[in-house]
C-alpha cells in the first residue's frame, strides 16, 4: 500500500526519489528497504518512534551520514535526475542544494552576519550580494528585525529558538531547493516553535521541507504528507505508511500507524 501511494506523486512531481534505501551501522541494519518520492515544495513529516531510523533516513538525502565512519548506505537517492551517491556528485554542492537544521541549534560561533553569509562566501558571492543575501535569508527566516542592529554579535548569544532561526537562515542564504530537519523544534518554548511552523509554511512556498517530528499536533498542522517509519521485533526500521496528512492521521490504513497517531504504541 506504500506503493500505491508512490505510484500516485509521479516522478515528475518528486524532486527526491528513494528506492530500495539501506542502511547499516557496522553489522547493525537500521533500516530496510524503504522507496518512496518526495513530491516538490511540499512539507513531508516523517515520524514514528524512538529508534526507528528517522535520522538515519533523513541523513541519506544529503549524504550526511558520509560523515559516520560505519555507516554504509545501500539503494539508490535521485534529486532530480542526479543520483546523489554516484562517484561524481560532491556532497558539498548537494548539502547547499539540501541542506540540514538539526534538533540542537548549532551555529558556527561567529558574528550573525558571518553565519548566513560563510555558504554565499564559499560559492565565491561578490561582497554586496553578500549583504544582500545576509538580510534577506535572515528576513525570511523571520529573524532580521530581532538582529539587525547587532548583526556582529556572536551567533551563540542568541536564544534557543533564535539560533534555530539562525541556522535555517545560514541554510536558505544557499538558494536550497530542500530542507531538511531533524526535530527543529523540540528544544523550543511554544512562541519559537509557532514562529518556526509559520516560517516552514511560508518557504515552502518554493522550498521541499522533510521535517522529523515526534509532536503529532504539529505533524498535522503543517505537513501536506506524513511518512510513518516502525522498526518490529528486528529492530529494524522501515516505511509503512506514506501518504496525505487527511488519510495518515485520519484513516490510516496501518493499524500499527493507527496505534501510534493515537498514542497506544511507541
Ligand atoms: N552513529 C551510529 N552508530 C551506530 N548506530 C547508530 C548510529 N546512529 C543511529 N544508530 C542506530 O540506528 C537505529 C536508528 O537510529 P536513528 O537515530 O535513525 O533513530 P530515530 O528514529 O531518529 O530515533 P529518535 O526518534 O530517538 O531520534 C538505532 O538503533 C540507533 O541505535
Ligand atoms: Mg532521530
Amino acid at each position: 500500500m506504500v506503493n500505491d501511494f508512490i505510484d500516485e506523486i509521479s516522478n515528475q512531481e518528486a524532486i527526491l526519489k528513494a528506492k530500495d534505501l539501506s542502511v547499516f551501522y557496522g553489522s547493525l541494519q537500521a533500516i530496510n528497504n524503504v522507496t518512496f518520492n518526495i513530491p516538490r515544495n511540499k512539507i513531508i513529516s516523517l515520524i514514528g518512534p524512538s529508534g526507528c531510523g528517522k535520522s538515519t533516513l533523513i541523513r541519506c538525502f544529503n549524504r550526511m551520514n558520509d560523515l559516520i565512519p560505519t555507516a554504509k548506505v545501500e539503494g539508490e537517492i535521485k534529486y532530480n535526475d542526479i543520483s546523489i551517491y554516484s562517484e561524481n556528485s560532491d556532497p558539498t554542492d548537494i548539502r547547499f542544494k539540501i541542506g540540514m537544521v538539526f534538533q540542537k541549534p548549532n551555529p558556527f560561533p561567529k558574528s550573525i552576519f558571518e553565519n548566513v553569509a560563510f555558504g554565499p562566501k564559499i560559492n565565491g558571492f561578490a561582497k554586496d550580494n553578500i549583504e544582500s543575501i545576509v538580510e534577506s535569508s535572515l528576513k525570511k527566516s523571520a529573524l532580521w528585525d530581532e538582529v539587525k542592529d547587532r548583526l556582529k554579535d556572536n551567533g551563540l548569544t542568541l536564544s534557543g529558538g533564535q539560533q534555530q532561526r539562525l541556522c535555517i537562515a545560514r541554510a536558505l542564504a544557499v538558494n536550497p531547493d530542500i530542507i531538511l530537519m531533524d526535530e527543529p523544534a523540540s528544544a523550543l518554548d511554544p512562541i519559537s516553535t509557532s514562529k518556526l511552523e509559520d516560517l516552514i509554511q511560508e518557504i515552502s512556498s518554493n522550498i521541499t521541507v522533510v521535517i522529523v517530528t515526534h509532536n503529532m499536533q504539529q505533524a498535522t498542522r503543517i505537513c501536506d504528507y506524513a511518512a510513518v517509519m516502525m522498526a518490529g521485533e528486528n529492530r529494524i526500521g522501515e516505511l509503512i505508511e506514506y501518504g496525505t496528512n487527511d488519510s495518515v492521521f485520519g484513516n490510516p490504513k496501518d493499524e500499527r500507524t493507527e496505534a501510534y497517531v493515537t498514542g497506544r504504541i511507541g
